[in-house]
């Protein structure tokens, strides 16, 4: 990878196979580089390696030392209880906050830097909350399902074919009757800047079979200062997992 002065974070571009790119954050800019082909992948064909040197310098754009809004409203109406797994918890803001509100919450992540900040974290504010690392696509090897999962910001890292497979281990994550709450970048964030976006269509392709969107509305992701903009678009999903029939 390349790591160059201004340089402020870099997130995949969840692009997989010959044509990998990464999107490369920096200040006042953003860069595409090809990558290797089969570059220490995960299962989710996004280098393993990358996500931890997203959290070697200072914070990445998402990481902004709370969590975020549209999380906190949910956590505040009551909603992140019982058994809670954050996927793609990076350093572990939202998996804090639903422990503070009563939630049994794990706290998964393919970067060992972010699980093990997540943890720090944790015990410094005192708040008992779980951290593994773990690829969300073998969320599976955890054995368990949950009443409730969070995903703020990991949905949009995955290409077309890993997403089906993001959904698909979701669904066998969920007991039947829990919910998805999914945050990611949207089509109405303007400029080629950051994660890939991901249009009303795509998400509502992505829920169908075997789930059933609540509601699907615009938000907005907080983000680090240093990008030029304070905030960026997002969608804000609440998806049941609906009981095979
Ligand atoms: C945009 S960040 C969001 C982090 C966190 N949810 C937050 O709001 O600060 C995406 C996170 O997903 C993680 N990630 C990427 N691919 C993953 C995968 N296949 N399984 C688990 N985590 C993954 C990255 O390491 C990163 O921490």
């Amino acid at each position: 990878m390349i790591l160059c002065g201004g340089l402020v974070a870099v997130e995949d571009s969840g692009l997989t196979c010959a044509r990998r790119h990464r999107i490369v954050w920096a200040s006042g800019m953003c860069f595409q580089e090809v990558l290797r082909e089969n570059e220490n992948v995960t299962e989710a064909g996004a280098p393993q390696h990358d996500w931890d040197d997203s959290y070697a310098g200072p914070p990445p754009p998402w990481d902004i030392g709370r969590p975020q809004p549209a999380l906190v409203r949910l956590a505040e109406a009551g909603t992140l209880t019982g058994a809670l797994l954050d996927v793609g918890c990076g350093t572990g803001e939202h998996t804090i906050l639903a422990a503070r509100h009563g939630a049994r919450a794990l706290g998964v992540d393919v970067s060992a830097r972010a699980i093990e900040t997540a943890r720090r974290k944790a015990a410094a504010r005192g708040v008992d909350a779980s951290f593994r690392v773990l690829d969300v696509l073998r969320l599976g090897t955890l054995g368990e399902t949950f009443d409730t999962l969070v995903d703020s910001g990991l949905f949009h890292v995955f290409d077309d074919a890993t997403r089906g497979r993001y959904v698909t281990a979701a669904h066998a994550a969920l007991r039947p009757g829990g919910h998805l709450h999914l945050m990611c970048f949207s089509d109405h964030q303007p400029g080629d800047r950051g994660p890939r976006r991901v249009t009303e269509d795509e998400l509502r392709a992505a829920f169908g079979a075997g789930w059933r969107i609540v509601s699907l509305a615009p938000d907005r992701f907080e983000i680090n200062p240093g990008l030029g903009t304070p905030t960026a678009e997002a969608w804000f999903a609440d998806v049941v997992r609906l009981a095979p029939r």
